[in-house]
């Protein structure tokens, strides 16, 4: 057979496409961070681990967490070893645009915001924000709408969710925005703030370690969805995300790090708490 009559595909397939600058569906793979993760036979992923239980240190300072164990499960099922980096939960978005990490997974709420700088996965956890408020400066406060007040003070934890939403629906209320979690707590145990807004779990295990001096309001006022966020654009790398979170739902492998995480909370953190 000649060589020459394949010369029109050919043409119509590489010389065409190059020619006329257009990307193939090869270079963007190559491109794409799952090809990259595979050639360097390792996947870095980003979080900030200090959020239980999701990421958090144990005895031996290892982290471990429903997101570490998802981190290591999509790395085994690349094939691939692991790295974790451990940073500032406001520096995450700008070290995956910045190439530093290939994915992050840390709890992270997916939003309309944020989805317009990184790309999600579809979302692996379901649940919202809720308040742990200070018995010593709002002892009858029952309800979060009380809360957009210029007498009352929120503590928040800069650049989550409980900031974002404190600036939208609480205008009127004064922010205390910290760094670090423990200093939001600290806050509303001390009566310097009325109130701490953070995710469901959080908010339980901080009242559980605090009963005397908190209360907590545990019926979420948003919804957040914690998801996978990779660089915009990826496709290639988002599709098998995806596929990767589907299979694992569907096998059981993500049920029982659920029940490993969540199965002896006791039941009221699991549900909505009345009004
Ligand atoms: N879900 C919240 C957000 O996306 C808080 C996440 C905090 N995660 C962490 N690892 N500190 O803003």
């Amino acid at each position: 057979m000649s060589r020459l009559r394949f010369f029109p595909l050919l043409f119509a397939l590489v010389f065409v496409p190059v020619l006329a600058g257009a990307v193939t569906t090869f270079e963007i793979f190559e491109a794409s961070t799952l090809n990259q993760v595979v050639k360097r036979n390792k996947l870095i992923v980003g979080m900030e681990v200090k959020f239980f239980p999701f990421e958090y240190s144990d005895t031996r300072g290892e982290p471990v967490g429903v997101d570490v164990d998802l981190a290591r499960l999509a790395a085994k099922e690349l094939g691939v070893e692991i790295e974790i980096k451990d940073m500032e939960f406001s520096g995450l978005i700008p070290a995956l645009q910045g190439g530093k990490i290939d994915m992050i997974i840390s709890g992270m709420t997916r939003t309309l915001a944020r989805a317009k700088t990184v790309t999600f996965t579809k979302p692996y956890f379901e649940t919202g924000l809720c308040a742990l408020v200070s018995n010593k400066k709002a002892p009858d406060l029952t309800r979060v709408s009380q809360l957009n007040d210029p007498r009352r003070v929120i503590a928040v934890k800069l650049g989550t969710t409980g900031d974002i939403v404190a600036s939208k629906l609480f205008p009127k209320a004064r922010l205390n925005r910290y760094k670090e979690e423990t200093a939001c707590v600290l806050d509303v145990v001390a009566g310097r703030a009325d109130a701490f807004f953070y995710d469901q779990l959080s908010i339980a295990k901080h009242h559980r370690q605090n009963p005397g001096t908190t209360h907590a309001i545990l019926k979420p006022f948003t919804y957040e969805p914690y998801a996978i966020a990779i660089r915009s654009g990826d496709f290639v790398f988002l599709n098998w995300l995806n596929q990767f979170l589907e299979t694992i739902k569907a096998d059981g492998r993500y049920e029982r790090l659920h029940h490993e995480y969540f199965g002896d909370l006791p039941q009221r953190e699991k549900t909505r708490d009345p009004d």
